[in-house]
């Protein structure tokens, strides 16, 4: 048993098996600048950077209060991809552009949603780094009129290993149509952070390579200990 798991953290280390964005007090910047510091440094091998192999579209060009639309990651040219991680954002120059608007739900498997700015569900995220060619999820825009809006995403490509990544991949302007809506939706005011924290949705996604490496250290100590000790 104890074999087993030194076996699994080990095999979790080398591969690099991730449980996702690691929002929260560790990574306080990550909700705002949404750079992956945890692959190679924040800095990808990418070749081309400027020009992500992936597109962000969503199943309407205007969203109303309240109002929900469908949003899709895909790969182009072939390409799949195994960690993202992905916000709307005000697009409009002269307004806050750094927190992320509304939330996200039906989030598929091996995805998950995270609080990001202290609004629940405000970020949407990988949860094991499988590879994928698409991936959708629902996006409910708040109440109140936050003028257009593109969803902003970072995008771990993974081949041919995690420091393979794209910044600031963008969606198309999504703008705001005051005329329908919800008038009862609920009204969301995300919160600018000052103190830079952030709180994760349930128990903190955490990262998963210094939890399997603290798991290895434990299964590797359990287990010398047992087979000196011959219980
Ligand atoms: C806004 O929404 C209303 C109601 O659905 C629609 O009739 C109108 O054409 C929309 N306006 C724009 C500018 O798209």
């Amino acid at each position: 048993m104890m074999y087993a798991v030194l076996l699994l953290a080990l095999v979790a280390t080398v591969l690099g098996f991730t449980s996702g964005p690691p929002v929260g007090s560790t990574y306080p910047n990550l909700c705002t600048d949404m750079i992956p510091t945890g692959h190679n440094g924040g800095m990808s091998r990418a070749d081309d950077t400027d020009n992500p192999p992936y597109t962000i579209t969503a199943s309407a060009d205007e969203y109303m209060r309240g109002s929900s639309l469908t949003v899709t990651i895909t790969g182009t040219g072939g390409n799949q991809f195994e960690g993202f991680f992905i916000q709307a954002r005000r697009a409009d120059p002269a307004r806050d552009n750094d927190v992320a608007i509304g939330t996200f739900s039906s989030p598929p498997a091996t995805t998950q949603l995270l609080t990001c700015h202290n609004v629940e569900n405000s970020a949407w995220g990988h949860s094991n780094s499988m590879t994928r060619s698409s991936i959708e999820a629902t996006w409910t825009a708040p109440a109140q009129d936050e003028g257009p809006i593109k969803f902003m995403a970072t995008i771990v490509k993974g081949v041919p290993d995690r420091d393979y990544f794209y910044l600031n991949v963008m969606s198309s302007q999504i703008s705001f149509n005051a005329t329908g809506g919800v008038t009862g939706a609920p009204t969301q005011q995300p919160v600018t952070p000052t103190s830079g924290v952030v709180t994760p949705t349930s128990g903190g996604p955490s990262h998963s390579r210094s939890v399997s490496v603290t798991l290895a250290l434990v299964a590797a100590l359990l287990a010398s200990f047992l087979s000196i000790h011959k219980y």
